[in-house]
C-alpha cells in the first residue's frame, strides 16, 4: 500500500505529534509543520527517536506553508486562536487536497463549558477560509493527547469524522484506523460542531473524575 505523505501543521504540539508517531509507526511519512522550521525539525528528530527498537518511518519538518505545499493530506492541529492566520499561510498548500482539522475552539477561561464559534465549528471556518480547492473533513478532536506517544496504549475513544468530501472523510477514517482507533462517519462537516464541543463536555468530565482522558463510545454500530 502506498501512503500518502501527511503534513501535520502544529505538530510540535502534543496533539499532533501523539497522532503523527501513530501514523509514522502505521507507515504514513510524516511532515511536521511548524511556525519555526528548526522547531519542526527538531520535533521530528524527537519522533523518530520514540519509535520501537528497529522501525523506521519518514518524518521530516519544515515551516507550515512548505509542509502544507510539499504534502498529499494535511492534518490542522493548531489552537483555534491562531488558525485563520495560520490558514492564511498554508491555503496555497492545501489547493487540491483534503484536510483534515483536529481543532477544537474553547473559549478560557471556561474551557469546559461548550462554545461554538461564529463560523458554527472550527472545521467550517477552517473550509470558508480555505475556499472549495481544499476538502476539510473534522476528527480527532475527542482523543486526549495524554497517552497518544504510548504505541501500546488502546485509546479508549471512538473517533467521530464530518465532512461534505467522500475522500477526505475517508482519508480522517484510513488516519483513524492508522492511529489503533475506530472512526465513524458522522455525517456532514455542519456536525462538526457537536463534536468539537464534545471536547468541552469530556474536559469537564476529566475535572471532576480527576482523570486526564475520557472518551466516547458509539454503541450499536
Ligand atoms: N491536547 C489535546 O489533548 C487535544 C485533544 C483534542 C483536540 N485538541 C485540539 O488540537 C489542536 C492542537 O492541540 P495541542 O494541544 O497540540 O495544541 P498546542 O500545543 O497549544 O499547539 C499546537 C501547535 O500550534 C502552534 N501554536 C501554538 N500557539 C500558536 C499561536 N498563538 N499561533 C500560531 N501557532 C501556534 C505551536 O507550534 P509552533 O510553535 O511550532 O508553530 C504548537 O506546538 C487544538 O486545536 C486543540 O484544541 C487537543
Amino acid at each position: 500500500m502506498t501512503y500518502p505523505t501527511v503534513a501535520v501543521i502544529g505538530g510540535t504540539g502534543e496533539e499532533g505529534s501523539g497522532l503523527a508517531l501513530r501514523w509514522a509507526a502505521a507507515g504514513y511519512p510524516i511532515l511536521i509543520g511548524s511556525r519555526s522550521r528548526e522547531r519542526a525539525v527538531a520535533a521530528a528528530e524527537t519522533l523518530r527517536a520514540l519509535l520501537p527498537d528497529g522501525r523506521s518511518a519518514r518524518i521530516g519538518g519544515d515551516s507550515n506553508a512548505e509542509a502544507a505545499a510539499a504534502a498529499d493530506l494535511v492534518v490542522l492541529s493548531v489552537p483555534y486562536s491562531s488558525q485563520a492566520g495560520i490558514i492564511e499561510q498554508i491555503r496555497a498548500g492545501c489547493e487540491g487536497k483534503p484536510v483534515v482539522s483536529v481543532v477544537v475552539p474553547l473559549k478560557p477561561p471556561r474551557v469546559s463549558h461548550v462554545w461554538r464559534p461564529a463560523g458554527g465549528s472550527a472545521a467550517e471556518e477552517a473550509q470558508a477560509l480555505l475556499g472549495n480547492g481544499a476538502r476539510v473533513a473534522a476528527a480527532f478532536q475527542n482523543i486526549s493527547a495524554t497517552h497518544l506517544k504510548d504505541l501500546d496504549h488502546v485509546v479508549d475513544c471512538d473517533i467521530l469524522v464530518t465532512g461534505d468530501d467522500k475522500e477526505a472523510k475517508q482519508a480522517a477514517l484510513d488516519l483513524a484506523e492508522a492511529a489503533g482507533m475506530r472512526g465513524i462517519d458522522a455525517g456532514p462537516l455542519a456536525n462538526s460542531g457537536v463534536s468539537e464541543g464534545l471536547t468541552a463536555v469530556l474536559i469537564g468530565i476529566n475535572i471532576r473524575n480527576k482523570v486526564k482522558g475520557s472518551g466516547i463510545r458509539i454503541t450499536g454500530v
